[in-house]
C-alpha cells in the first residue's frame, strides 16, 4: 500500500472549527508553492483539500486531511470519524446538500463540493460508512 510515497504531510480538522477550518489546504498550498509545483496543479490540490477539509469541518466529528508526494502524482487524502454518507451516490450529485442553515449563511452548503473534487481530479475514491467517511482525490504531474 501507498507503494512509491516519498513524503506524506498531515493535518488535523477539528469538527465545528471555522476559525482553523482551512489552514490544512492553506498549508498544503503554500507547500507546493515552495516546492516549484506547477501552477495547475496547485489550482487543483487547492480547490480539492480545501473542499475535503471544510466538509470534516461542517459534515464531520473530526478527522485530519494528508497531501502524499508521489513521483508522478500528488494525492489528497480525507478522513474523518464518522457520522458517514448515507448515500455516497447523492452526495456526488450537483446540488445535494445537507449543510445546517447555520453555515448557509456563511456561503457553504451550495451542493458543490464533492463534485469539484471529482471534476478536477484524475481519480476519485471515497468510501463511507457511519464509522467514517475516506476519500482519495488523485491529481497527476
Ligand atoms: N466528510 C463528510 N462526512 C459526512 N457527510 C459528508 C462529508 N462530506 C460531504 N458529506 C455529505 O455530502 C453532501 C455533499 O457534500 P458537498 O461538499 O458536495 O456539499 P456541501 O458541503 O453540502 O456544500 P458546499 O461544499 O458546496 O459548501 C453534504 O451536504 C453532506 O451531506
Ligand atoms: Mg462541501
Amino acid at each position: 500500500m501507498n507503494e512509491g510515497l516519498l513524503k506524506r504531510y498531515s493535518f488535523d480538522v477539528a469538527a465545528n472549527d471555522f476559525i482553523m477550518g482551512g489552514k490544512g489546504s492553506s498549508t498544503i498550498k503554500n507547500l507546493l508553492k515552495s516546492m516549484g509545483i506547477e501552477a495547475n496543479v496547485i489550482r487543483k490540490i487547492a480547490i480539492i483539500s480545501y473542499e475535503a477539509e471544510i466538509n470534516i469541518v461542517i459534515h464531520s466529528c473530526g478527522g485530519k486531511l494528508h497531501c502524499d508526494l508521489y513521483e508522478d502524482k500528488i494525492v489528497i487524502v480525507s478522513e474523518d470519524t464518522g457520522p458517514g454518507i448515507e448515500n455516497v451516490e447523492l452526495a456526488l450529485t450537483e446540488g445535494y446538500s445537507t449543510a445546517p442553515e447555520s453555515v448557509r449563511e456563511f456561503g457553504f452548503g451550495a451542493g458543490m463540493g464533492l463534485p469539484n473534487m471529482k471534476r478536477y481530479s484524475d481519480d476519485f475514491e471515497i468510501e463511507s460508512d457511519s464509522k467514517g467517511t475516506l476519500i482519495k482525490v488523485t491529481v497527476l504531474l
